[in-house]
């Protein structure tokens, strides 16, 4: 038998270790140990885990790598970002946003993230962003999926003709429909464009994405308007929550009647762990309220959960670097998620289960999916959390797209080693 490329000696993220992953035409075509095959190029993995892919449930790629325009965030809070993306708004061009989109994407699959999607802001009469990232979605279809939420930025009601822009980006090809109720002027009004933007999205056969409730307040509560209307339409499986940053502060009797509600609409839900910890709590004195939403207790009513980057180098947040690895990392701490089972599923967190939110197709790592893999400089999900593990090799389609060098470090200590790479081994 003749593959293109087989990576020899892996680990996978289900645990098993010692298999050999046998490429031919871009998919895996065999996972076995000692696979009795050649191919042109082998890739030895030593036992590090080979994972699918990272993949972004929630970013903003019209506003990334803007940081300092037009100037920064002085209060850090997502209110300043919003009106700081407003001053910026018009002095965006296209090819501006088209550049650092760009650029971040190289940053992403650098780190192994070949799925992203993004919201982009329709709250522009010339719709720039809109034809901006339409464009790079188009340039970096054969090497990353970008999926585009038209999102109402100002809010779908309370920006003059928001809903025709929105209606107009769809049409031009971005793939889902977004909202912000919590952001609409009354609670009357985010639940009215919940149910428009819902119906809106079921007319046209198309998945739903919302920032909703994120918010501090208890009774920011649209998530359940959310999952009526998913119900009431038909749309379960292919409605998405996103932040939902409310639900850290409500009641929990009125909790312990949402989330069953939630399962029954089989809602996705994104927490974004960096961005809600900091942007979060901020009216706060002590204790200050950590505001991610209720990841473990959503997890166990068997709810599809993704952490997203939501931002890097923006209005809203000045650091990151595309690694998913660091939102799972954060969100370990956030949620106390420290468990060796909690910690597996949060590396689940940015790579199947945001894959199920986007429905990518032929992803994972079995035979016949699509020979999208990772090489990571870690013995397994826990450990690549835990040291930001190096992405040895990523690839594509069966193309190696990127690699980075193994992390080392040379000790000059009397009687310790020469050098080190921080991988505990067990006998
Ligand atoms: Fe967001």
């Amino acid at each position: 038998m003749t593959m293109d490329t087989i990576l020899r000696d892996a680990t996978l993220p289900d645990g098993r270790s010692g298999v050999d992953i046998g490429i031919s035409g871009g998919r895996i075509a065999a996972i076995e140990p000692r696979l009795a095959a050649t191919a042109a190029e082998e890739i030895g993995c030593n036992g590090m885990l080979v994972a699918p892919p990272f993949v972004d449930a929630h970013f903003h790629m019209d506003a990334t790598l803007s940081l300092g325009l037009p100037r920064l965030n002085r209060s850090g809070t997502l209110l300043e970002g919003i009106a700081l993306w407003s001053e910026l708004k018009p002095q965006l061009t296209q090819d501006a946003i088209v550049e650092r989109a760009l650029a971040y994407c190289d940053w992403a699959v650098a780190q192994g993230l070949l799925a992203i999607r993004s919201h982009v802001d329709i709250c522009d009469p010339r719709l720039l962003a809109v034809d901006a990232l339409l464009e790079v979605k188009r340039r970096v279809k054969p090497y990353l999926d970008l999926q585009l939420v038209a999102f109402p930025q100002d809010g779908v009601f309370r920006f003059p003709g928001a809903m025709d822009l929105l209606t107009e980006a769809l049409r031009r090809g971005v793939d889902v429909v977004g909202g912000i109720p919590h952001f609409e002027r009354t609670m009357e009004d985010g639940a009215r464009s919940v149910r428009a933007l819902c119906e809106l999205a079921a007319d046209r056969g198309l998945r739903v994405d919302m920032h909703c409730d994120e918010t501090d307040d208890p009774l920011s509560r649209h998530v359940e308007t959310l999952a009526c209307e998913t119900q009431r339409l038909g749309l379960q499986g292919r409605v998405t929550g996103s932040h939902l940053t409310s639900m850290h502060s409500m009641d929990n009797y009125y909790v312990s009647k949402l989330i069953p509600l939630m399962a029954e609409a089989r809602l996705g839900v994104v927490a974004n762990p960096l961005i809600n910890i900091t942007i979060q709590g901020r009216h706060d004195t002590y204790p200050k309220r950590r505001g991610m939403t209720r990841v473990p207790e959503l997890m166990a009513a068997g709810l599809t959960i993704a952490f997203g980057h939501d931002c890097v180098m923006d209005p809203w947040y000045s650091l990151g670097s595309a690694d998913m690895l660091e939102v799972a990392g954060m969100a370990v701490h956030v949620a106390q998620m420290t468990g060796l089972d909690a910690m597996r599923r949060c590396f689940d967190a940015v790579t199947s289960q945001p894959a199920e939110l986007l429905g990518l197709d032929g992803y994972g790592v079995a035979p016949g999916c699509h020979a999208d893999l990772v090489l990571l400089e870690a013995q397994d999900p826990i450990e690549a959390i835990r040291t930001r593990a190096a992405r040895l090799v990523v690839m594509r389609r069966g193309k190696i797209v990127a690699r980075s060098p193994a992390r080392r470090a040379q000790l000059a200590l009397p009687g310790r080693p020469r050098e080190i790479d921080f991988l505990l081994r067990r006998p």
